[in-house]
């Protein structure tokens, strides 16, 4: 397994790029695999692992996928077959995007259960309601969810649970219902741009879907869908996590593809640490020029902060004079970067949902483990930040999010070294 040596103390400075949108990319290449009755061309997609694994899915299915220079090919089965096997589905929750899309084409799917993750439980119970909301015959058997339908009907259905909206449940019922008969309306729908991508993407493969980016969309059913050529967005996260880096390292780091409407949340919480924050037309310029100050950040569904960047916030955060206060609101669990942050010699301490992180001068280099994407992301940052060396383990989390991470941070100033352990 891969680790990433850091020496840090190096100040971040110039320009790194921010790659396409995973969590755009994996519903959009569903979409393009099984509802489309023709090729498409997905570009600006990163070079992932879990893009690479859900290709793996698509490609059990019956479809032919080819990567090539960030563009994902994609063509349809003409028999796409209707199971999504165990070993495969384990390995990224995100398969349980087939689920939608493969019972409004073929009228069947079988799809195992997703496990949970480091992150918390990870239910599908909005997803499924939604399903049935349309008309299908849900069953669970061995492990795996089985759903029929002759064909899916249009409803009016609410789509939030007990932690608000579901990007997942709405990505998959709304593509379920581009070819159910009729209209469905889903209230509480998520508004995240991912989601909106996704949307924009079916449309542009004659889908009819009104309300996007609103929590509330209307979905006009149609006969068929045609395969597109397809940009995806940039990665909010991936650029979110870049500025934090450059804040982090007292760096002047130029985040090339940050698109502010995405980031609006993140930018706020950012300058009111204060982190100085420059936007041009193809990007934002990151500085600290005054002394940070503690802050608190609560994270909820978009356009408030992001759960994605709770982690990285917290690295920030750790090394901000003051006390701050971060409350999780979306996952149970996703705190397992505090204790990893706290071997480096930072101070957080976790009240349930809530990690309250006095600020300490510099955090010090030491062995630590990546227990998710996010987490491991921020050791990373804090690997950079830190006085002497640091090594992450378990790198593998990382390339599920991040495509080359170290070299696009070895590409402004960072001493990071990848080893094959
Ligand atoms: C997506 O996960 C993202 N993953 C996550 O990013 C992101 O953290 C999350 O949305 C929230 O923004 C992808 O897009 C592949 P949810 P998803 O359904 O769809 C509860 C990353 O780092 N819930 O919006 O699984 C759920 O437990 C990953 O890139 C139900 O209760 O998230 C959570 O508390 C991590 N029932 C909340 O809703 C359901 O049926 C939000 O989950 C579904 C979800």
């Amino acid at each position: 397994m891969d680790k990433l040596i850091i020496n840090g103390g190096k100040r971040l400075e110039g320009t790194i790029s921010v790659s396409g949108s995973k969590n755009a990319t994996l519903p959009i290449a569903v979409a393009a695999a099984i509802l489309a009755d023709g090729a498409s061309a997905i570009h600006n997609v990163p070079n992932l692992k879990d893009v690479d694994t859900l290709s793996a899915v698509l490609e059990v299915l019956g479809a032919t996928t080819k990567f090539k220079n960030s563009t994902l090919y994609i063509e349809p089965s003409q028999r796409i077959a209707y199971e999504a096997p165990y070993d495969l589905v384990r390995k990224m929750r995100a398969s349980i995007y087939v689920l939608g899309p493969l019972v409004a084409r073929l009228g069947i799917a079988k799809v195992s259960f997703p496990g949970g993750c480091a992150i918390g439980p990870r239910p599908i119970d909005l997803h499924l309601k939604g399903l049935a909301s349309l008309g299908a015959k849900i069953q669970i058997e061995g492990g795996y969810i089985i759903a029929h339908a002759d064909r899916l009907v249009g409803a009016e259905m609410y789509l939030r649970g007990r932690h608000g909206s579901s990007v997942g449940a709405t990505a998959n019922v709304m593509m379920a219902a581009t070819l159910a008969e009729g209209t469905t309306i889903i209230r509480g729908a998520a508004c995240e741009p991912e989601v909106a991508d996704l949307a924009n993407f079916l449309n542009a493969m004659g889908a009819d879907i009104e309300g996007i980016g609103t929590p509330t969309l209307k979905i006009h059913g149609v006969r068929q869908l045609r395969g597109v050529d397809y940009t995806v967005i940039a990665d909010r996260i991936e650029a979110g996590t870049f500025m934090v880096a450059g804040a982090m390292t007292k760096g002047d780091v130029f985040v090339k593809n940050a698109v502010p409407q995405h980031l609006e949340a993140v930018s706020e919480k950012l300058v009111e640490v204060g982190v100085q924050l420059d936007w041009a037309d193809d990007g934002v310029r990151v500085t600290t020029p005054r002394p940070l100050q503690a802050v608190d950040v609560p994270t909820a569904t978009y356009p408030s902060f992001p759960t994605d960047m709770q982690a990285q916030m917290m690295g920030l955060l750790s090394i901000t004079p003051g006390i701050s206060i971060i409350t999780e609101s979306i996952f149970a669990d996703r705190f397992m970067h505090a204790s990893e942050l706290n071997r480096m010699r930072a101070d957080i301490r976790i009240e349930e949902n809530r990690a309250v992180v006095r600020g300490v001068p510099k955090l010090s280099g030491a062995p630590v483990m990546a227990s998710d994407l996010r987490a491991g992301a921020v050791l990373v940052l804090a690997g950079m930040a830190a006085a002497g060396e640091t090594v992450v383990s378990r790198v593998y989390h990382i390339d599920r999010g991040y495509e080359c991470i170290e070299k696009k941070l070895v590409g402004i100033g960072a001493d990071i070294v990848r080893v094959n352990d």
